[in-house]
């Protein structure tokens, strides 16, 4: 092949995968739309990935290396990464998938962080420019990678999603900037200080970890979103160090819809941006809840909730995360078909952080074939408790809680919820009286339209559709 025709090639290929991730963007904001959504971006990333190892040929073959060796040296990491990558994949949980891309955003800080070092050990080109982006790239990189760490450690419950709270810890962060600002303009006058950037890139890990580390449980949804914005502003940032125009534009994708994302998962929990990502900002409000008497209980059968459901009209279903973990998505579409047919009115009220990932809920009851039709969000929903028989809420804690709209001390106050307990009568599917997520006990549970149903929330549903 001669030469222009594989750069003209690539640059062709490289629109095309562009124009791929947008239409993939765009069909993943609609159910309806996702799988197709998800294909596009794997043509496109397939795309990508043929023109660039072609681009990256033809450099070799320029400048005299050995192509044959080239082609060992990209083939072995590319098939050892992929088949790492399908393996995890295929034996993921639902329920696990949040740690798996807080694991994936690590790699990608990782990628960043190592792509700055090797073209900083490169003759530079462009001076002044390329020190910033290499500073810069390092730096996002670097608090990319150790803050994912931190959130796929606490998402998977390896250490504790408490927030850490050390004393003066916003001073803190702010002198980690200013040094960090001090550190490129000596970074960039002495025309690449190693001592600057390492120290720059110890002070990153360290503030990548404290962020994350003193973000509470309840916000770890936005973090999570926050850590995928800046994974792609990290590789973006790796675009201007290589010189590769798609892997800016993708990372400029990534990270601008994932802000978008954190910014609107911020307005649903009712918690600034701006404290959010300044790690635990006005998260001073302490537990006081905990040792709070709320009374007793009142436990129920899944007989007494056949009859309870059997004499109902209208029936709303709030899930959480418990029906992930249960896996009890299947015989709760099963119910739901069964109560339609009798005529009852059965709806879903989702909460915008149900589940430990966005969408959650959505993807499992789609997954079960639950008409999207009777799928509705908190808003859509909320107002109509008052005129529902009975709320089932099954594996669902916090999103329930009324301390969060009632108890201005709770970790989780301001957070706006589904407010089950206007309805009729309320079930509580769960396995015990245990905290949510954010590890605050739950008034709900003490109410005197409220009923407990212990056990695992699959089999619970299960007896219940024989009892019906
Ligand atoms: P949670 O508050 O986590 O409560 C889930 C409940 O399910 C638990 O109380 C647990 O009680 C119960 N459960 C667990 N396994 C069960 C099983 N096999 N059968 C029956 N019940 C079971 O869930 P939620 O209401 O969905 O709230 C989500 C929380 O996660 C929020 O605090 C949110 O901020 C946080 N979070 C969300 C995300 C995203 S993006 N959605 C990401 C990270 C964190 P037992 O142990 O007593 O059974």
């Amino acid at each position: 092949m001669s030469a222009p025709n594989v750069v003209g090639l690539a640059s062709a290929a490289y629109i095309v995968a562009a124009l791929l991730f947008v239409a993939s963007l765009a069909g993943l904001s609609r159910h309806e739309t996702a799988k197709s959504g998800n294909t596009f971006g794997m043509i496109g990333m397939g795309l990508a990935l043929i023109a660039t190892v072609g681009l990256v040929l033809r450099s070799v073959d320029d400048t005299g290396g050995s192509t044959p060796l080239a082609v060992v040296l990209i083939l072995v990491p590319m098939v050892a990464g992929g088949a790492v990558g399908v393996w995890r994949a295929l034996r993921v949980e639902m329920t696990g998938m949040p740690q798996l891309i807080a694991m994936l955003h690590s790699f990608v800080g990782l990628a960043a962080v190592l792509v700055g070092y090797s073209s900083w050990l490169e003759p530079l080109e462009n001076g002044a420019v390329h020190l910033v982006e290499v500073f810069l790239g390092v730096f996002i990189g670097a608090v990319t990678l150790t803050g994912s760490v931190v959130a796929f450690l606490k998402l998977s419950a390896r250490i504790p999603s408490k927030p850490l709270m050390l004393p003066a810890r916003h001073l803190m962060n702010l002198v980690a900037l200013i040094v960090t600002v001090a550190l490129l303009v000596w970074f960039v006058t002495s025309d690449g200080s190693a001592a600057a950037l390492l120290l720059m890139t110890a002070i990153a890990l360290v503030f990548g970890w404290h962020l994350v580390a003193s973000i509470g449980g309840g916000d770890m949804p936005v973090v999570v979103s926050m850590l995928n914005s800046y994974s792609g502003w990290a590789a973006a940032a790796a675009g201007f160090m290589l010189g590769n125009d798609l892997l800016i534009v993708t990372g400029a994708l990534v990270g601008s819809s994932g802000a978008y994302l954190s910014y609107i998962m911020c307005q649903a929990m009712n918690r600034s941006f701006v404290s959010v990502i300044a790690g635990g900002f006005g998260s001073g409000a302490v537990a006081s809840s905990d040792d709070t008497d709320y009374g007793e209980h009142r436990e129920t059968s899944a007989a007494d909730v056949a009859d309870l459901l059997r004499e109902a009209s209208s029936v709303v279903i709030t899930p959480g995360y418990g029906m992930a973990v249960a896996q009890a998505q299947y015989p709760v579409a099963d119910l739901t078909r069964r109560l339609r047919e009798r005529g009852i009115d059965v709806r879903f009220g989702i909460h915008p952080v149900a589940g430990r990932l966005p969408g959650h809920m959505n993807v499992l009851l789609a997954e079960a074939k639950v008409p999207y039709d009777i799928v509705l969000e908190m808003d859509e929903v909320n107002d109509d408790f008052p005129a529902t028989d009975v709320v089932l809420v099954i594996g669902a804690n916090d999103t329930v809680n009324p301390a969060a709209a009632e108890d201005p001390t709770s970790p989780i106050a301001g957070m706006p919820v589904l407010q089950v307990w206007n309805a009729k009568d309320v079930v509580v599917f769960k396995r015990s009286m245990a905290a949510g997520y954010a590890g605050v006990q739950n008034p709900l549970f003490f109410r005197e339209n409220s009923q407990m149903l212990f056990g695992d929330a699959k089999e619970r549903v299960e007896d219940i559709i024989k009892a019906l």
